[in-house]
């Protein structure tokens, strides 16, 4: 079975991580993010995988290659300017089957493919759209459906004015049949597959099949450390979980680190934490990470060779490679720093911060 995964979006909302590293593949855990993808797929017999890429897409091939790494046959299209979800999946046409798989490339889930599919078939559906339910659906593709699954209406982010009386949205992954491009203007238009192409097959069978399982769209920082949390925790089923259950929730490198770590924390190779540091819990240390004496870091991400000061205290953040801090400075409240950023002394960083890769500030200059 096929899948096609759009990964052309810049973005925006995960700046700066997503200045220097396209989406699809930032680090989250120990792996790129679409390896928690690729992993669930082939898990559903789904080995062969199309990358639809845009913005950054020769980083997205430096780092996933030819999918050997992940098991799976990977290719890639690449656009030539960003051509809208429907767009993206016409102009990926010459390369796909009857039928296939299209999902967002921004999605950590578990929900069962397997599923889906049977569903599709017994429907005679020509599109079913995977449905899950979240608590404010406002700022999702919103589905209401029909007793026998049919769908009903399909509305791409609501406005305001319109209550949705439903919790079901638009998760990210559906199964079309090709016959579904042919309507489709030719390739190379700009096409919104939620908004230009569901609202107009309602009725000519679009499908929706309520999924069950761990669902989450990694695209903000908020959402992000969640997804790094429930990574951790476990709440998602992923490889690392397994690593981290089977470790006691505490993934060290041989020989250790150092410090006072606390569960659960998966600290890469090379780390270093003084005595008298502490990390954890629900904390990623990259690789060449080092902690220095009296610091904190809690609830955060710290991505390859940053270097915390002494007496600096870390707390649900995202520190990009190779950011270096100063001393006595205080990071939280989801606050995000680029690759390379340099942080003085006495700094203080809280509420949203964020700072753009390579930008250096001196000691005390922000008190955010
Ligand atoms: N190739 C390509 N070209 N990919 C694109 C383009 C494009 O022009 N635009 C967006 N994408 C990719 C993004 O990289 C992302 O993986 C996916 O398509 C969805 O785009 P987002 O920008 O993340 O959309 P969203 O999160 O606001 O809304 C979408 O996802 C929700 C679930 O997370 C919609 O599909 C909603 O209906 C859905 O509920
Ligand atoms: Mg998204």
């Amino acid at each position: 079975m096929q899948a096609l995964i759009l990964a052309g979006g810049e973005g925006t909302r995960l700046r700066p991580l997503t200045s220097t590293v396209p989406k699809p593949v930032v680090p989250l855990v120990d792996q790129p993010f679409i390896g928690y993808m690729l992993d669930w797929l082939r898990g559903h017999g789904i080995d062969d995988v199309i990358m639809s890429c845009g913005f950054l897409a020769d980083g997205v091939r430096a780092v996933l290659g030819d999918g050997s790494g992940f098991s799976v046959r990977l290719r890639y299209v690449e656009e030539p300017r960003p051509l809208g979800t429907g767009g993206a999946v016409k102009f990926a046409e010459s390369l796909l089957d009857e039928r296939f798989f299209v999902l967002n490339g921004d999605v950590l889930t578990d929900i069962d493919l397997t599923a889906q599919l049977a569903e599709h078939e017994r429907t005679g559906a020509r599109a079913t759209l995977a449905l899950i339910a979240v608590e404010d659906p406002s700022a999702y593709g919103l589905v209401r459906r029909c007793d026998d699954g049919r769908v009903s209406e399909f509305l791409e982010k609501p406005g305001p004015d319109e209550v949705p009386d439903t919790s079901l949205i638009n998760a990210g992954a559906y199964i079309l049949e090709r016959d579904v491009l042919t309507g489709l203007a030719r390739a190379g238009s700009n096409i919104s597959i939620e908004r230009d192409v569901f609202p107009k097959l309602v009725g000519h069978g679009l499908y929706g099949h309520e999924a069950n399982g761990y669902w989450l769209d990694i695209g903000t920082p908020s959402r992000y450390l969640q997804a790094t949390y429930d990574i951790l925790e476990g709440k998602v089923t992923t490889r690392v979980g397994e690593r981290l259950n089977a470790a006691g929730m505490r993934v060290l490198p041989p020989g250790g680190v150092g410090g006072r770590i606390a569960a659960p924390a998966l600290i890469a190779d090379g780390c270093a934490v003084a005595a008298n540091a502490s990390v954890g819990g629900r904390v990623v240390l990259g690789r060449g990470v080092q902690i220095a004496g009296g610091a904190t870091v809690a609830d955060s991400v710290l991505l390859d060779g940053v270097k915390v000061g002494p007496r600096t205290h870390i707390r649900s953040a995202i520190i990009g490679a190779n950011a270096t801090i100063g001393a006595r400075c205080t990071i939280d409240g989801h606050a995000v720093l680029g690759e390379g950023v340099c942080l003085g002394d006495d700094n203080v960083l809280t509420a949203g911060a964020r700072i753009f890769p390579g930008v250096s500030l001196p000691d005390g200059a922000i008190r955010f």
